[in-house]
């Protein structure tokens, strides 16, 4: 097995908080040689590599290739789902790097949700009840002649914000409406899948792939909902944290033979070697757990507190990920629990107020005591013309405290955000509250707390 070269020179391509996590956790390897980033990238991801004049859309992608050339590029590392559902790693083939992420094929797991659908019910994955519609009367008949609560989703890619749960047929009906014929989410709702509502506690499984050997990292758990105590409308991600006591050995090995091996076995038989994270997000119902969706990469904000646990040389890992040698990777996870605090600017996830000055970030992270950390994650940040740190999106920082226990990374995060000044600046207090707040407990899957088996450090292994 090929260890990664050394100096290993890295593109990481993505502009947010997923991407500083990433580039924080590079650079604590002794391999990386130099590390390029976006131009636009945040602040903090900037402050931690190159920015690079790599040519980056579609149509430049042969002047890509010679770039990647005549830097020396060893790995191109795709954050976002974006380039993958462009066909970024196949246009990438023939290259002397390796790419980090899957091709247009497999990235159309999380691209296509009727695809995902189709490959789910082939390879008898636990998921919803559902049907993929491309014409709005049938979907509207189907919605009128169910009886259970169901949910609406477009088919392509919408930022985290193409699904609508409905409560009765009327919304069911109106979300169609919306999607379909007044096209809230562009050509993404030229289709929709319409689904049963599931219950219970949700849960973030991230795997690393290589073609057959499926990695799986700690579970995370995801925030979505703006408000807290899970109210509001939908985020890209209000905060996580890992690993969650939800999922017992057990549950992850369930999951792993029901859901991550299956899905791989299927695409490989279609002749799609799947490459880079797949990421499968959970519904723990009474039923057991099922699929909600897929994505094709590392989820934000799931990946700050991964990459503020994991152990190991992340240039390596990625690198024999990409290469089709993850077996004999070594990765393990930190003990200590990790929770990340989004910190929001005022209005999201609306419209926000940009170009707000920033303070109090360069000592935020001295709230943590001996044995704990703090880890400050830009994701929406830039320097203005006089250096100082504005506000550039909805989600400006993901705040990631590492401790002994949940409750007190939590309360570390809490105390570190709260350091961070800008006028309409906000993040939830509650992250984590479903396993640390006995009275906020819901939906079936409560009665995985009590295992015996606890779910810590070390990644399980599977082959696919
Ligand atoms: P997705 O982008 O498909 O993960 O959906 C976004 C969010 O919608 C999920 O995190 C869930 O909270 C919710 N959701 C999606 N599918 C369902 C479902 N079948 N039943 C209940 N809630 C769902
Ligand atoms: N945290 C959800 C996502 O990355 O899609």
């Amino acid at each position: 097995m090929n260890d990664a070269p050394s100096p290993c020179n890295v593109l990481l391509l993505g502009t947010g908080g997923r991407e500083h996590a990433i580039a924080w956790k590079l650079r604590q390897s002794p391999r990386l040689g130099t590390l390029w980033v976006q131009p636009d990238a945040n602040a903090g991801l900037l402050a931690l590599g190159r920015p690079c004049d790599a040519p980056l859309t579609v149509r430049e992608r042969f002047f890509l290739k010679s770039w990647i050339e005549k830097n020396e590029i060893d790995l191109v590392i795709v954050g976002p789902e974006g380039p993958l559902s462009e066909g970024i790693v196949d246009d990438l083939a023939g290259t002397r790097c390796r790419v980090f992420g899957p091709t247009r094929d497999g990235a159309r797991l999380e691209f296509d949700k009727s695809f995902a659908k189709g490959v789910m019910k082939q390879a008898s994955v636990p998921t919803a009840d559902g049907r993929s519609f491309s014409n709005h009367e049938q979907a509207r008949a189907y919605v009128e002649a169910r009886d259970v609560p169901l949910v609406i989703k477009a088919t392509g890619l919408c930022a985290g914000k193409g699904v609508v749960v409905c409560s009765d047929k009327e919304e069911a009906c109106a979300a169609l409406d919306r999607i379909m014929r007044s096209r809230e989410f562009g050509d993404a709702g030229a289709s929709v899948v319409v689904e049963e509502r599931l219950s219970g506690q949700e849960m973030s499984v991230l795997a690393l792939v290589d073609g057959r050997t499926i990695t799986v990292l700690d579970p995370c758990q995801d925030h979505k909902q703006v408000g807290e105590g899970d109210v509001g409308p939908n985020t890209g991600g209000m905060g996580s944290y890992c690993p969650t006591p939800l999922a017992t050995d057990a549950l992850m090995e369930e999951i792993s033979r029901e859901v991550l091996v299956p899905t791989v076995d299927a695409l490989r038989r279609d002749g799609i070697e799947f490459r880079g994270v797949l990421y499968a997000g959970m519904m723990l119902t009474p039923g057991g757990p099922k699929v909600l969706e897929f994505n094709t990469r590392f989820g934000d904000p799931e990946t700050q507190p991964l990459m503020a646990r994991l152990q190991g040389d992340l240039v390596d890992i990625l690198w024999k990920t990409a290469g089709g040698e993850l077996d004999g990777a070594q990765l393990s996870f930190d003990p200590r629990a990790a929770c990340c605090v989004v910190v929001c600017s005022e209005g999201y996830p609306g419209k926000v107020r940009t170009g707000q000055v920033i303070e109090g970030v360069e000592t935020a992270d001295s709230v943590a005591g001996p044995g704990e950390e703090v880890v400050i994650f830009h994701a929406g940040t830039s320097r203005d013309s006089s250096g100082a740190l504005v506000t550039t999106g909805g989600r400006v920082f993901g705040v990631t405290a590492l401790a002994a226990d949940l409750g007190r990374a939590q309360a570390l995060a809490n105390a570190a955000a709260a350091r961070i000044r800008f006028p309409g600046a906000f993040f939830r207090r509650d992250i984590g509250h479903r396993v640390l707040g006995a009275t906020s407990q819901q939906g079936g899957a409560t009665s995985q707390q009590g295992g015996a088996t606890r779910r810590q450090g070390g990644a399980a292994a599977a082959r696919g």
